[in-house]
C-alpha cells in the first residue's frame, strides 16, 4: 500500500437517503400513491461502496465520506491527497456537481469530470444542444412542460424521459409513445412524479450500444463496445433498456443476458462509434472516465443518447453493470478499473508519473 497517499471515497448511499428522507423529489411533496418506485435507484448500495473502498485500499489509505451536508467539514479536516468521487448528490438539478464544487473550494484534487460537465450531462437537453452545436448526431428532441403541450407537434414514435435522471428512472416500457394522448400522459406523469420537464425524443429504432472510456482528451482508452441485446426482453415489450429491464425483469441470481460484450459489430461500425464517442467526450469536457450510450437510427447511423460521466459501477457481474462488463472484456477486473481511474486522475493532477 502506498500509505503516503490518502484517498477520500465520497459517495451518496441509499442507506443515508432512506434515513434522512432527503430522496431528491421529496423537496416538493409527492402523494404516497404517486411516488415513483425508482426514487432510490441512483444512490450507492453498501455493496458498491465496500467494493470501491476495497479496491482503493489495495494501494491507498482510504477514508469513507458520505456526500451529505457534513461533507465539506469532513473533507476540510481530512484534506486527502485525492477525492475519489462517486457521489450522485441527494437532491436538486445540480446534485452531481455538489462534491466537485466542494473540492474546488477546498483545492482538493478529485476524480472525474468537473461540476460544469457533470451538471450539463445530467441535463439531457443541455447535453444535446452542445452535441448539436458540434454536429454530433443525436435524436431530434423537445423539452416539454405540461403547459407547453398545446399546439405542439411531436415526432412519432417518440420516447418520453425525465430531463435529468439516470439509472432509467422514469423510463419505462410505456415511455415509447405512438399517440399524442400517450405522450401527454407520460409528460404529466414525469411532472408529477419527478418534478421536472420531460424530454421528448424521436425514437431511434436500431441496435443499442454503450461504450466505456478511460483517460482524458487526446489519450482516451475506449473499452470494447457493449451491445444492449433487446431480443432477450420479454416478448411483446418495447425495445427499451428502461426501468423494468434493469430493475424488474432482471434477477442477479439468474441474470438476463442483455449485455453482449464485446459487441458483434463490423470494424467500420466500431470505428464510427469510437470516433463519435471521442468527439462527444471532448466537446463536453469529460475527464478520467465515462460511459456513453448510443443507438442506431433507421439508416443504421450511430446517434448519441447520453453521456454518463459518473457511470454506474455495480461490482456483482450478475447485476449487468455495463462499465465493469466492458472493463472485464478489456482484461481489467473491478479492482483494476477503480485503481486505473484513481491513477488517471492522480496523473492529470501531476501527482503520479
Ligand atoms: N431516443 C431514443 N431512442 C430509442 N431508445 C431510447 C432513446 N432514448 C432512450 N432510449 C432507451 O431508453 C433507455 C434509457 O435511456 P437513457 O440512457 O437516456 O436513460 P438513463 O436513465 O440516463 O440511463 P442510464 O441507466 O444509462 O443512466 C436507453 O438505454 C434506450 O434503450
Ligand atoms: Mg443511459
Amino acid at each position: 500500500m502506498n500509505s503516503a497517499l490518502h484517498v477520500a471515497l465520497v459517495f451518496t448511499s441509499k442507506k443515508k437517503a432512506q434515513e434522512v428522507s432527503v430522496v431528491r423529489r421529496l423537496d416538493e411533496l409527492i402523494k404516497d400513491d404517486e411516488e415513483p418506485p425508482d426514487l432510490l435507484a441512483e444512490y450507492d448500495t453498501e455493496e458498491t461502496i465496500c467494493a470501491v473502498e476495497a479496491a482503493l485500499a489495495r494501494q491507498y489509505c482510504v477514508t469513507r465520506v458520505e456526500g451529505d451536508t457534513q461533507a465539506y467539514e469532513r473533507l476540510r479536516k481530512l484534506h486527502p491527497d485525492l477525492v475519489f468521487n462517486i457521489s450522485e448528490g441527494f437532491a436538486g438539478p445540480n446534485r452531481e456537481s455538489h462534491i466537485p464544487v466542494l473540492c474546488e473550494i477546498l483545492g482538493l484534487p478529485y476524480t472525474g469530470s468537473d461540476a460544469l460537465t457533470l451538471g450539463i450531462c445530467l441535463d439531457k437537453v443541455r447535453t444535446k444542444e452542445i452535441l448539436a452545436f458540434h454536429h454530433i448526431p443525436s435524436a431530434p428532441f423537445f423539452q416539454v412542460d405540461p403547459n407547453m403541450l398545446d399546439g405542439q407537434c411531436f415526432p412519432m414514435p417518440a420516447i418520453v424521459k425525465p430531463l435529468r435522471e439516470g439509472s432509467s428512472m422514469g423510463i419505462r416500457n410505456d415511455s415509447l409513445v405512438t399517440t399524442r394522448e400517450q405522450l401527454v400522459q407520460r409528460v404529466l406523469e414525469i411532472h408529477r412524479g419527478y418534478h421536472q420537464p420531460a424530454l421528448v425524443e424521436a425514437f431511434l429504432p436500431g441496435r443499442e450500444f454503450t461504450v466505456g472510456a478511460l483517460g482524458n482528451t487526446s489519450a482516451w482508452e475506449i473499452l470494447p463496445p457493449v451491445e444492449i441485446d433487446h431480443s432477450v426482453l420479454p416478448p411483446g415489450s418495447n425495445r427499451i433498456y428502461g426501468y423494468e429491464a434493469k430493475w424488474v425483469w432482471d434477477d442477479p441470481a439468474n441474470p438476463m443476458p442483455i449485455l453482449v460484450c464485446p459487441a458483434d459489430i463490423s470494424s467500420a461500425l466500431e470505428h464510427s462509434i469510437r470516433e463519435l464517442v471521442i468527439r462527444a467526450l471532448d466537446v463536453l469536457g469529460v475527464r478520467d472516465w465515462c460511459r456513453v450510450d448510443l443507438r442506431l437510427d433507421a439508416g443504421g447511423h450511430p446517434n448519441i443518447m447520453e453521456l454518463n460521466p459518473l457511470p454506474g459501477i455495480l461490482p456483482d457481474p450478475g447485476e449487468n453493470s455495463a462499465l465493469p462488463a466492458a472493463a472485464r472484456a478489456a482484461g481489467y477486473c473491478y479492482e483494476d478499473l477503480i485503481l486505473k481511474v484513481a491513477a488517471i486522475a492522480l496523473r492529470r493532477h501531476g501527482l503520479l508519473k
